[in-house]
């Protein structure tokens, strides 16, 4: 039997609603089917533990985190609280950079029993690989002068070792898929970084000469989302990119509450996390209708990482036969609460026994 042990970290609002049903999930799925179980350890770290600590996490937060394996999160922020840039960037995007979760592995696929809302779509199944440790995401900047004259200056950090090992993750990906690979730029209105993008990913595909690839700029690629998702394989972006591409990713699933994400440390030195897309959503937090197939699909890529895809599979499946038995939550149109849904899915996976 293999034992390992998971740091949780429920966060804010609905994370505290779909982490412990997700967890209910997994646990079925192991105890019915053996060899492996997760020992859960939940961390209170959130918007009300920094209101009563001064801090998003303890001093000794990230040690403390070293000693698991993965960390199952939900959403962090709860912006009415604590101000976003103080909340995320003390406890979600500390913990990306502290654990080198370099690479962000968020896929969209057109569901059994989804209904998108694009018109007649035609099936697809899409892996947007995001960079998570730099790009536009960088403490580089600040405010200055006042009055009429007030700015403020972001810089947006590229390095060659970042871009690449985005790159490299995103074409060995598309070896084991549909060998495709997009390239979001903005090279003709970005002027340092994007060229700069272009000519790692000119460099990076000379190693990979059986996978075909395109490049698009974003603005075009956002619009090709919506017309023909279905054209796309693996597609590399930048962190500010891939952020907004997935969340439109889960939107013409049919609701950003389905949209799974892995923060991968692709050198397995240190834990990974697992966490939905979406957000806390503070609008429909506390009333019990969050959707938690996002969370549960994020389980099965923990499990997938871990080397159990099969079980990963039957997640897949059972959240696809939940769909299509038509036990939806708001978000996708139907009436059905958490533990609704919730039920659903374990109901289904102890019948597959
Ligand atoms: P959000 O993803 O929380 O919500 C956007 C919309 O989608 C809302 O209408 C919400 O009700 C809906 N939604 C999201 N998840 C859902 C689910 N599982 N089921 C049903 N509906 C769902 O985005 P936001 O409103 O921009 O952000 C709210 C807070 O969450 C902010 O503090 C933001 O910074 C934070 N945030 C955190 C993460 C994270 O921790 N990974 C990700 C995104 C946003
Ligand atoms: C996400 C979120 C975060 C991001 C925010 C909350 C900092 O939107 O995980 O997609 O931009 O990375
Ligand atoms: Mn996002």
């Amino acid at each position: 039997m293999n034992q390992y042990e998971i740091a949780v970290i429920p966060g804010d609002g609905i994370g505290k609603e779909v982490v412990p049903a997700a967890i209910r999930v997994i646990d079925t799925l192991t105890d019915i089917h053996g060899g492996l179980s997760f020992k859960w350890t939940s961390f209170p770290w959130s918007c009300e533990y920094y209101l009563e600590h001064g801090a998003m996490m303890p001093e000794d937060g990230i040690q403390t985190l070293r000693n698991f394996d993965q960390i199952f999160l939900g959403a962090v922020g709860m912006p009415n609280l604590v101000p976003d840039h103080v909340s995320l960037w003390g406890l979600l995007i500390k913990i990306r950079r502290e654990m080198q979760q370099s690479i962000n592995v968020r896929p969209a696929k057109l569901l059994n029993g989804l209904a998108s809302p694009l018109r007649d779509p035609e099936p697809f199944d899409l892996i947007v690989v995001r960079e998570n440790s730099e790009g536009e995401y960088s403490e580089i900047g600040g405010r200055m002068h006042s009055g009429s004259d007030e700015m403020a200056i972001q810089s947006a950090v590229f390095t060659r070792k970042g871009t690449e090992r985005a790159m490299r993750y995103a074409f060995d990906l598309a070896k084991k898929r549909r060998q495709h690979v997009t390239s979001a730029t903005k090279s003709n209105g970005i002027s340092h970084s994007m060229p700069f993008w272009d000519d790692v990913f000119k460099d990076v595909l000379k190693d990979y000469p059986d996978i075909a690839t395109t490049s698009n700029h974003i603005d075009a690629l956002a619009a090709f989302f919506v017309m023909k998702p279905h054209v796309f394989d693996v597609i590399v972006a930048s962190n500010l990119f891939g952020d907004i591409l997935t969340d439109l990713g889960g939107a013409i699933m049919g609701s950003i509450g389905i949209a799974p994400a892995a923060n991968l440390n692709v050198e397995r030195t240190l834990p990974s996390m697992f966490e939905p897309v979406h957000g806390s959503a503070p609008d429909i937090a506390g009333k019990g209708v969050a959707n938690p197939l996002g969370q549960i699909w994020t389980g099965k890529l923990m499990l997938d990482f871990m080397g159990y895809e099969d079980l990963g599979k039957l997640l897949l499946d059972a959240i696809e036969h939940v769909l299509v038995s038509g036990i939806k939550t708001r978000d996708l149109g139907g009436r059905a609460t958490t533990e609704d849904v919730t039920s659903a899915v374990i109901e289904y996976l102890k019948s597959c026994g």
